[in-house]
């Protein structure tokens, strides 16, 4: 019985997620084939049903129908919100696989929007998105002083919730959770769900200039 096959055993009702979870394989190995990579995905199984929940869960709670995400790579985590819910996601990153654009917009016509661009440009060159995405991703470059600058771009951005990655990741947990908590203290934004894996849900309270 392989890692799936012992999972849903488990989990008999989660009939969807599985279907998500089939989907979900099949698009990333499709991706890893056109990528000419090793797959990786499937030796992570833990970490993408973790990730693939997590993101259902998010979507329970935000119901977005304009997602940014910050930091696209091979689209694993643009393939999860594109599979729960019905949103348009926009996905930037500064450099962004064509292989991976043309295989999700085959699975999700019209949904998806990727450009390559740096986060810290946002607000210069993409004025018009203020106030257009109701769930911002930060999944970009985790050093500290960036963690901060997508913060703040993404307060501006005036979204209803931002979703941190890496909250509990043991290379940089302890400076993330103290950065989100300064914010925290500062009335700005709210927690939500920080149980999640590796993810802190956040809703903002106040839009800072
Ligand atoms: C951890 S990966 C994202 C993983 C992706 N969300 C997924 O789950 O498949 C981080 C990505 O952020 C991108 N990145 C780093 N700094 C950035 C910046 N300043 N602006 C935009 N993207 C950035 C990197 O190129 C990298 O692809």
């Amino acid at each position: 019985m392989n890692k799936l096959d012992e999972y849903f055993k488990e989990n008999k009702s989660d009939i969807v997620l599985k279907l998500k979870l089939i989907e979900f394989n099949s698009i990333l190995k499709d991706l890893a084939d056109r990528l000419n990579s090793d797959g990786d995905y499937s030796n992570s199984f833990n970490e993408i049903i973790l990730n693939l929940t997590t993101i259902r869960d998010v979507c329970k709670i935000v119901r977005p129908k304009n997602i940014l995400e910050i930091g696209f790579n091979r689209g694993a985590s643009a393939t999860m919100w594109l599979l729960h819910s019905k949103a348009k996601l926009t996905s930037i990153d500064t450099k962004i696989p064509k292989v991976s654009v043309n295989t999700l917009n085959k699975n999700f016509k019209d949904r998806l929007s990727t450009i390559e661009m740096n986060s810290q440009d946002i607000i210069k060159d993409k004025p018009e998105w203020i106030g257009s995405f109701d769930l911002v991703f930060i999944d970009g470059d985790h050093r500290k002083e960036m963690i901060v600058k997508d913060i703040n771009t993404a307060l501006k951005l005036n979204p209803k919730y931002i979703l941190f990655d890496d909250y509990y990741h043991i290379a940089h947990m302890h400076e993330m959770q103290r950065i989100i908590n300064e914010y925290v203290k500062e009335n700005i934004i709210e927690i939500i769900k920080n149980s999640y894996h590796m993810q802190c849900l956040v809703k903002v309270i106040e839009r800072k200039e």
